[in-house]
């Protein structure tokens, strides 16, 4: 699979201060240079006990900064040429000490230096804590993360879970990937900013009785997509999702359901606490009109089961009849093998949506991209083949532009 070049273009500033997460740093920028960011690394004293400048050059591609009196930038002011240059400073690992650090705005050294003498504008500070859970609950640190959120950084975690002094808790730094997701989300435009998105993904499963059901192909990709384009526009995302193996996208809060009872019970409440409901679950038409409580034994019987079948609701259009001043923007999907674009338009009118989004089904179920037409009222269009990510932020600039102020 090729890696999307989310991060083209942009310069980053990544700053390592002391901890054992530093280790995590070096997949860090392998992950950020695999995405097209060009990293130029920045190790305080305390972070080369961890980990050495030559892995992190060998891993960035470029020579690593450790001094603020480095004689290779030009103007000999390292911590004004780094910082003028760079799009956005990542502190991964921040310490304790690197955070009560910033929140004094102290620069002993040119970590600390580059980030209180960055053009505070354009060149946003996002910092990844790291450290022991007694320390991160620290009345002293919590205090110091206070205030330098309240100076205009950005945190970026800490994370919970098993720590490397073996205690369990809240101060872990989050995952090199999760960290690189975080940075290409700060990059998207924040169209959704102060909206609520509602979406259902994947397949529902009916059961037979207690080990068999009737379920279908949908792998939840496209809606797990939309769901994590949505949260990098700024909004807050519900995301309920039938049976389906894809992680939950950063910032968006899961509801895992079965059938399509379920599902209709998990959204009807909710619907009209969102501005936008996109439905991309491939609901089961039917359900058996009773499951049987036991497993259904073959012996014996001679004959094959069978069962009578009742039609499950049509959530989305369920949704659609709310009185209008409780309605979110609906956006349907319409899987159709041919005749596309009228068969989507005909769809469309018979849900009561103002969008409706079709493609060429079933040969998309569990692609990773895809080909979309966007139907409207009296317009269509068209987004050409690319990355489900890539047409999922598409489609989010396009309803955002569809959402009355
Ligand atoms: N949908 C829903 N609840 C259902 C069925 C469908 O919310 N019980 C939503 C889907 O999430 C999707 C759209 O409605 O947004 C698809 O409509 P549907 O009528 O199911 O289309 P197809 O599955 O393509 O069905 P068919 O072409 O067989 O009518």
């Amino acid at each position: 699979m090729s890696t999307s070049k989310d991060l083209e273009g942009r310069h980053l500033v990544l700053g390592l201060s002391g901890g054992i997460a530093c280790y995590k740093s070096a997949e860090l920028v392998r992950e950020l240079v695999r995405h097209g960011a060009t990293v130029q690394v920045v190790m305080t004293d305390a972070a080369q006990q961890f980990i050495t400048p030559v892995t992190m050059q060998a891993l960035s591609g470029r020579p690593v900064f450790t001094s603020q009196w480095d004689a290779r930038a030009g103007s000999n002011m390292a911590h004004i040429d780094l910082s003028r240059q760079a799009d956005a400073i990542l502190v991964a690992p921040a310490s304790a000490d690197f955070i009560a650090q910033l929140a004094q705005g102290r620069a002993g050294e040119l970590l600390s230096l580059l980030c209180l003498a960055r053009p505070r504008e354009r060149c946003p500070l996002w910092v990844a804590p790291a450290m022991n859970r007694e320390m991160w609950s620290h009345p002293a640190t919590q205090r110091n993360v206070a205030q330098i959120v309240a100076d205009g950084a950005t945190l970026m975690g800490p994370g919970n879970g098993e720590q490397a002094c073996g205690e369990v808790g809240d101060g872990r730094m989050l995952e090199a990937k999760q960290l690189r997701d975080r940075v290409i989300a700060q990059f998207q435009p924040q169209v959704l900013a102060g909206r609520r998105v509602l979406v259902t993904a994947g397949p529902t499963f009916e059961a037979l009785d207690p080990v068999r059901g009737i379920t279908n192909l949908s792998s939840g990709k496209m809606g797990f997509a939309i769901a994590r384009a949505a949260a990098e526009a700024g909004a807050q995302v519900t995301l309920v999702a039938g049976p389906v193996h894809q992680a939950t996208p950063w910032g968006v809060k899961r509801i895992d359901v079965q059938s399509a009872l379920d599902m209709q019970a998990a959204v009807m409440p909710m619907a009209r606490e969102h501005d936008v409901f996109v439905a991309t679950a491939a609901v089961a038409d039917w359900r058996p009109l009773a499951a049987a409580n036991q497993k259904i034994k073959k012996e014996g019987s001679g004959t094959a089961p069978q069962w009578a079948m009742t039609e499950n609701p049509d959530i989305l259009a369920e949704v659609a009849r709310l009185p209008q001043a409780q309605r979110p923007y609906c956006v349907g999907f319409a899987a159709e093998s041919q005749d596309v674009a009228r068969l989507a338009r005909e769809k469309r009118l018979r849900k009561g949506i103002p969008m409706i989004v079709a493609n060429h089904g079933p040969s998309t179920f569990g692609q990773d991209d895809n080909a979309l037409l966007v139907v409207e009222d009296g317009q269509d269009t068209e987004l050409p083949r690319a990355s489900k990510l890539q047409l999922a932020r598409s489609l989010v600039q396009l309803v955002a532009t569809r959402l009355k102020h």
